[in-house]
């Protein structure tokens, strides 16, 4: 039998341990199923899509949604995917909503509804990777797959008193979290639920709270009392701020001017307010030529994205030729149903607009 590094106990042991604190301490998330009851693919696929990048929190109310509104694979594929991307604005990452309808039209129409149970086969759908395809098939499929996201990731760093920084010690970590699941074919969606819920609520980042943890007696990280300062982090270069303008442009019929952005790229498909491209330099912006008096409303909307820091100045105008709109994406509507489907950084121009 195995035994973990440095400690005692086997990893069945610490696996058993692991797996008795969930069972008593699992968070009530809308997408578990009670034990002994059959999970569906397509509620685990649902939400381990929407959790990539995002907190439990953040999802539950569009996992909520989408379910009502959609509540099997065939009725997704089946929806136009402006209302899918309408019904994911405000999550972010909105590439993962334009390849959860295409992977839903692929699993509805060429595979009779049914998801594949292995990892490597999920893998072969859009928007699944490594992650979320070892998640789909440890918690739907029952099937001993390795899953490690940035809470196990920060567990097993812990737990093993791991020293070298992410994230060139990523492989490392997955492989100390392989151990766990290798050969487990008992309860492996239990058990990656018991890490991921672990990693959320005890072994959170900077202050764990090691006194509550099932794993404390064994995890080397607080045996030699470094658990909190662990993951070490290679520094990563500031974000760069960015400047755009973006426009209130509104017509007699109390309509406003709404854009929707290209498909690739970054809020791709999604539905915007006009803005200028976003520049570094914001002595370089210019208003495009369609807008004839923009207006300065001296308000400014900031938003943080993955790789830019993001300062919009907010402009308004009545006046804009209804000739230069063709071919450009733009076309009136109510504001009040098209705010409902704004990213959060437009939400926020927006909000502040109709305020
Ligand atoms: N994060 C991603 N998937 C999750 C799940 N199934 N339970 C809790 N947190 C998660």
């Amino acid at each position: 039998m195995k035994r973990s590094k440095k400690s005692n106990k086997t990893i069945c042991e610490l696996r058993g341990q692991l797996l008795g604190w969930y069972d008593s301490h699992a968070r009530d998330i809308p997408w578990r199923v009670r034990k002994g009851q059959v999970p569906d693919p397509y509620h685990v696929w649902l939400s381990e899509i929407m959790c990539q990048q995002t907190t439990v929190q953040a999802v539950k109310p569009y996992y909520e949604k989408f379910l009502s509104r959609w509540p099997s694979v065939q009725t997704l594929a089946a929806a136009p995917q402006e209302d899918v991307m309408a019904a994911w604005a405000g999550l972010g990452y909105y590439a993962r909503a334009r390849n959860l309808h295409k992977c839903a039209q692929i699993v509805a129409n060429e595979r009779g509804g049914v998801f594949p149970s292995t990892q490597n086969e999920l893998k072969k759908l859009p928007g699944i990777g490594d992650y979320t395809g070892a998640a789909i098939a440890a918690i739907a499929f029952n099937q001993p797959a390795t899953v490690v996201d940035g809470n196990v990731e920060r567990v097993m760093a812990r737990f093993f008193a791991v020293q070298e920084p992410l994230p060139a010690v990523k492989p490392k970590l997955k492989a100390l979290a392989a151990r766990f699941y290798e050969d487990f074919t008992d309860r492996p969606g239990d058990l990656a639920q018991g890490f991921m819920d672990l990693g959320a609520g005890i072994c959170i980042p900077k202050t764990p709270r090691c006194n509550l943890c099932p794993l404390q007696a064994d995890c080397q990280g607080h045996v030699q009392g470094i658990a909190a300062k662990l993951p070490h982090k290679t520094k990563t270069k500031a974000r760069p701020q960015k400047y755009g303008y973006i426009y209130w442009i509104t017509n007699d019929q109390e309509q406003v001017l709404f854009h929707r952005r290209p498909e690739k790229g970054l809020l791709g498909g999604m539905l915007g307010l006009p803005t200028t491209d976003w520049r570094e330099d914001k002595n370089t912006l210019n208003h495009p030529e369609y807008i004839e008096t923009p207006k300065p409303l001296n308000i400014h909307v900031h938003h943080t994205f993955t790789h830019f820091d993001l300062e919009l100045s907010l402009y308004e105008s009545a006046q804009v030729a209804n000739t230069a709109l063709k071919g450009r994406e733009l076309g009136w509507r109510s504001p009040s149903e098209a705010g409902e489907k704004l990213p959060s950084v437009f939400k926020k121009a927006y909000k502040l607009l109709i305020s």
